[in-house]
């Protein structure tokens, strides 16, 4: 790839909590210079971004993108050039593969792959289980960016339900402790009470009174009781519940914050009542709740109690989802379509850019401590999306960059379009391809 300066022209530039016309020099995988207007000199490549608008490339904290083990659902290469036609730059994963990322080795073993095979800029959670303190304890904090723990049991098997251990965990780790927070013994007993009712034939609009508000709310309240009471610095992911929100608070920024909230596409964009059409292709660990859920939610994403907009992109086959209720596993396929419809959003009324960037690229970073990322700043990575906020299109099957070629969107008309996206200073995606050569870098974490 071509290593000249770029010059950005006449962009509409969405930061900080301001909307700037400026120019922007890029120079080798830096951002070298804002200003209200900068002159090319000969050999650089110049880009007019008129009528566009530019925000920094979003940092993805939960995707599963099924590598190594699960192959034939996703892979790193396919997911990861997915995200950057979405406007993802970087992204987290996820420890639920197979192996599971458990012990150090495995964790570096797909670091490694990740090395040759990511087209986007990457980081791997570590996960906990009931036995592996001592390798969470022994974990390089500045490349690992947290411990995931899955407190309910999703697609992976991977609960970590001893009292005991999940105290020593919390008291101990200095890494943030990102949860899936949902209780398993209500969620067996509502199970048992479908299943008495409905034998095998459950329909999938029972799916959030099993995986029900209750059980969310005991888990992600006993997270952050545990979490009070040891000072861990636990961020509760995929918040999908009104009463939820009443444990999180708005009051201080989010750099004082000990426990922070996430929020998913997903639940945003579906409800209740959009089982009926799009049946288990929507069906989610948590589960898409009621309109009234998800309208708290966005109140609760303006109004700063969630402090974080991610996907839980979670890829299955097509023939997996399509089984009945208690077979289709949970989770489908977002980074591509994540950002389009929180411009659709936008377009709507529902956020504002400023907003969108605040909660998909700023606050990933301070909540990781991701180095040079997140921001349009001098010095930092240039980690570019060019939105086109008018431009309408229809999500459809041969547009899909998806291993598993289905999304839950397709059919659905979005407003807002990522246009261009440039990831560590070269153009990645552009008129609808991804580039050839990866660009991708490991994440680091700026911490001590
Ligand atoms: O719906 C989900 N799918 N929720 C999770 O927590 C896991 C994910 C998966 O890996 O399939």
């Amino acid at each position: 790839m071509s290593n000249s300066k770029k010059l950005i022209k006449n962009a509409k530039v969405v930061n900080e909590n301001l909307i700037l016309d400026c120019d922007l020099l890029i120079h080798g995988n830096r951002i070298e210079k804002i200003a209200k207007e900068i002159l090319p000199n000969p050999g650089d490549e110049v880009f007019d971004a008129q009528g566009k608008y530019i925000i920094p490339g979003l940092i993805d904290d939960q995707v599963h993108f099924r590598e190594p083990g699960l192959t034939h659902k996703a892979c790193i290469e396919s997911e990861s050039k997915a995200a950057l036609a979405g406007g993802i730059t970087s992204f987290l994963e996820m420890p639920n593969t197979q192996p599971q990322t458990t012990t150090r080795i495995e964790w570096e073993e797909k670091n490694k792959r990740a090395a040759t095979t990511s087209f986007a800029n990457y980081a791997f959670m570590f996960g906990g289980t009931n036995d592996n303190l001592d390798e969470i304890l022994a974990l390089d904090i500045k490349r690992v960016p947290a411990l995931k723990l899955f407190l309910g049991s999703s697609t992976g098997n991977m609960l970590v339900d001893n009292p005991k251990v999940l105290k020593s965990i919390f008291s101990r780790t200095k890494l943030v402790i990102a949860v899936h927070c949902e209780d398993e013994q209500t969620i067996r007993k509502n199970l048992k009470a479908a299943l008495d009712r409905y034998g095998d034939d459950i329909p999938i609009a029972e799916h959030p009174l099993i995986r029900s508000e209750e059980a969310c709310y005991l888990s992600s309240s006993q997270a952050v009781a545990l979490a009070k009471e040891t000072g861990a610095r636990l961020h509760v992911f995929h918040v999908s519940t009104a009463k939820e929100l009443e444990l999180f608070r708005n009051d201080i920024p989010l750099e004082e914050k000990k426990i922070t909230a996430e929020v998913c596409t997903h639940h945003l964009w579906f409800s209740a009542d959009d089982y009926q059409e799009k049946g288990t292709h929507i069906k989610w660990n948590p589960a898409v709740k009621s309109k009234t859920d998800r309208a708290a939610l966005w109140e609760g994403l303006n109004t700063d109690l969630l402090d974080v907009l991610a996907t839980d992109h979670a890829p299955h086959t097509e023939e997996e989802k399509n089984q009945s209720y208690t077979k289709a596993p949970s989770g489908g396929p977002l980074v591509q379509h994540a950002l389009p419809a929180l411009l659709t959003a936008y377009n709507q009324g529902k956020i504002s850019l400023e907003k969108i960037v605040q909660k998909s690229c700023h606050n990933p970073a301070i909540l990781f401590d991701v180095k040079d990322r997140g921001y349009i700043r001098e010095g930092y990575f240039a980690d570019l999306v060019v939105l086109d906020l008018d431009k309408e299109f229809e999500v459809v099957k041969e547009d899909l960059l998806y291993q598993c070629g289905w999304s839950p969107f397709e059919g659905t008309q979005f407003k807002g379009s990522v246009e261009r996206t440039l990831l560590n200073g070269h153009w990645v995606f552009a008129d609808g391809n991804i580039h050839p050569d990866s660009a991708a870098m490991e994440l680091t974490f700026d911490r001590e």
